[in-house]
């Protein structure tokens, strides 16, 4: 099948759509490829929430489980594709009636329920492209995202249950549209029931909203290159970056991946434990399982409320088979120690996934016999953002395992370790991460701007895709997969740019100039460590330095508030004015500095700085 895949493409991909899609249209062309332009399936006609819904309740999965929720307090609700395909309609048709048409944009900032997903597919059943953001993030990111996409409404909720206290989503809102225009309505669903400010001529609750709503709603098909959803993610400038993805092709390629990745059985409870606001939430916690008519386990909450063993509990309780999460999540469960997962059998888990960054030799063995118990297969998963599926993974009970590499390419995928030149480096040594050919999920562009879509992926070398990480194959043919080689710092599994985090401290109105730059990690893969030059007249201090860290929580949310904030009196510059991060790095490590310095503007810059710690 790989090879058919790569040998020609057309036929894999046409057949695939055929088989694993419910069409309205079929289409007449597989692809179209101008580069940096791809169309998929062209002249079909679908729609993505028909095919997440509506065609299993001619099957005997109309009364299966599709979502198994379980809140952080422990209240558990389980819709089935037929109870699930209703709150969609309703909402579909609440939101047709608030007048939102094809096209329009729609921001989701909500907890990990239910609604977070039936809102996703309201959405895509009309066509309106959601921007889903993380409930994590700031009022200040919302406002910057909402802004870019110009999006009407706003769904959120009350608040969310995380570690036993209410994260007030709605607060974080109402602050943000106070500078977003464009917002005409906000839509807010009653989860953690705190008394929230409502704008009677703004807000509406979502429970009033589909009051009253018909349970069934006809979904219009649409072009298979209909825009589906904007997803922010950060780049290397300070400004994130507006990952557009499209309906056919996105979802031919997590159905596919559902299928071959996690082996999907009829009979799997599966668990993903990413959060809607990352992509892993998108393509598999609601698009891929949802159209591959899996059951789904989604969990609101902390891994450790209201104690360390909660993940353990779930899979028992719900007899979870399957178990897709991250390196750093497996880190703290390590570090939290085996007996909380020896609270619990764990015997329904057949199947282990991993996502996000690199996993470490020793948390993939730790993952292998204290989660698997030696009997489940872990998939390591490469992919992004960017590529929408997974690109590079083992497929489970075929292809040999080695702790720590993500194995084999997918379908239709052909990487390339390439040196500064554009030449494939020899196998076993390090180079930068291209893709070679255009892929059914790969983004279609950056919202709004598609010279930086452009100058970001598909200029580092014409032709290729790049990726941003550096890579190596070993003797056998499998990628290892170091990390970013850009200024893009993956902190817990979060993506989180430099430049982002370097404008927020640098908005404070203490400091001149700020670098940032990530130092390696035992729990989070890589900690954020900020080097930070203050104003002439401002007085170093403790206290402020907690307050820059408590400055960039406010500015991005919590999971950018730097983890070492350092005083410098400068930076170390090339004489372009260059920041030369690699410096800071070898100090942050607390190692000596290496390699070539005779760009230094100021050698006793350096000094200063190690003098300083
Ligand atoms: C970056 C993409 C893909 C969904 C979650 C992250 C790193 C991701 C792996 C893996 C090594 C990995 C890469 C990539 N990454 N999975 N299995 N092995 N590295 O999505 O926020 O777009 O981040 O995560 O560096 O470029 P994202």
């Amino acid at each position: 099948m790989y090879a058919e895949s790569v040998n020609t493409p057309e036929k894999f991909w046409g057949r695939q759509a055929r088989e694993l899609l419910d069409w309205r249209r079929p289409f007449k062309r597989v692809l179209s490829w101008k580069l940096p332009h791809a169309k998929w399936f062209e002249g079909g006609r679908i729609n993505v929430s028909e095919n997440c819904l509506d065609r299993h309740l001619k099957t005997a999965r109309a009364n299966k489980a599709a979502i198994i929720f379980e809140g952080e307090p422990g209240d558990v609700r389980t819709l089935t594709y037929r109870q699930l395909h209703q709150e969609v309609c309703r909402m579909a048709s609440a939101l047709e009636g608030l007048g939102l048409v094809r096209g329009d944009r729609a921001a989701i900032y909500m907890p990990m329920v239910p609604e977070a997903a039936i809102a996703m597919l309201a959405c895509a059943r009309l066509g309106v492209i959601h921007t889903v953001i993380f409930g994590g993030f700031s009022s200040e990111a919302i406002k910057d995202r909402v802004n870019d996409c110009q999006a009407r409404v706003i769904i959120t909720a009350d608040g969310g249950w995380r570690r036993g206290r209410i994260v007030e989503l709605k607060v974080n809102v109402d602050k943000a549209v106070q500078a977003t225009p464009s917002v005409e309505r906000v839509i807010v669903l009653k989860r953690t029931g705190q008394e929230v400010a409502m704008d009677p001529a703004r807000d509406v609750w979502w429970h009033d909203l589909v009051a009253g709503q018909p349970a069934s709603h006809a979904p219009k098909a649409f072009d298979s290159e209909n825009p589906l959803y904007i997803l922010y993610t950060s780049g290397s400038t300070g400004k994130p970056k507006g990952v557009l993805h499209t309906s056919a092709g996105y979802l031919l390629a997590t159905v596919l991946t559902m299928k071959y990745v996690f082996d999907l059985k009829e009979s799997d409870v599966y668990f993903c434990t990413a959060d809607v606001g990352w992509v892993t939430g998108h393509s598999y916690v609601v698009y891929g399982p949802l159209a591959a008519g899996a059951t789904i386990l989604m969990y609101e909450g902390a891994p450790n409320h209201p104690e360390p063993d909660r993940f353990w509990q779930l899979v028992d309780r719900h007899s979870v088979t399957i178990l897709y999460t991250a390196p750093t999540a497996i880190r703290a469960f390590m570090r939290w120690g085996d007996a909380y997962p020896a609270r619990h059998s764990l015997a329904s888990l057949r199947l282990l996934g991993s996502v996000g960054e690199p996993i470490n030799p020793e948390a993939w063995m730790w993952y292998y016999t204290v989660i698997g118990k030696k009997r489940c297969p872990i998939v390591d998963t490469w992919w992004q953002t960017e590529t929408g599926a997974i690109m590079v993974t083992p497929i489970p009970g075929i292809t040999p395992l080695k702790p720590g590499s993500c194995a084999i390419p997918f379908f239709g995928v052909v990487p390339k370790v390439l040196d500064e030149n554009g030449k494939d480096v020899p196998r076993g040594s390090g180079g930068r991460l291209f893709l070679a050919k255009p892929w059914p999920s790969m983004l279609r562009t950056l919202w709004g701007d598609d010279e930086r879509f452009m100058k970001q992926y598909w200029s580092e070398l014409p032709g290729y895709y790049f990726a941003g990480d550096g890579a190596r194959f070993d003797k056998d043919g499998y990628l290892w997969v170091v990390g970013r080689i850009d200024d893009v710092l993956n902190v817990s599994g979060h993506r989180i740019g430099t430049a982002e985090v370097e404008s927020a401290i640098v908005s404070h109105h203490s400091v001149a100039e700020a670098a940032v730059i990530g130092r390696p990690d035992d729990l989070k893969g890589q900690a954020l460590v900020c080097f930070v030059t203050l104003k002439n007249d401002v007085e170093p201090s403790v206290a402020l330095k907690e307050e820059i860290r408590a400055h960039v929580a406010r500015e991005i949310g919590a999971l950018a508030r730097p983890d070492d904030v350092r005083f410098a009196a400068g930076l170390p510059k090339t004489r372009s004015g260059k920041i030369m991060r690699r410096i800071l790095k070898e100090i942050a490590a607390g190692g000596a500095v290496k390699g070539d310095t005779t760009t230094l503007e100021d050698f006793t810059v350096v000094a200063m700085l190690q003098a300083e710690e």
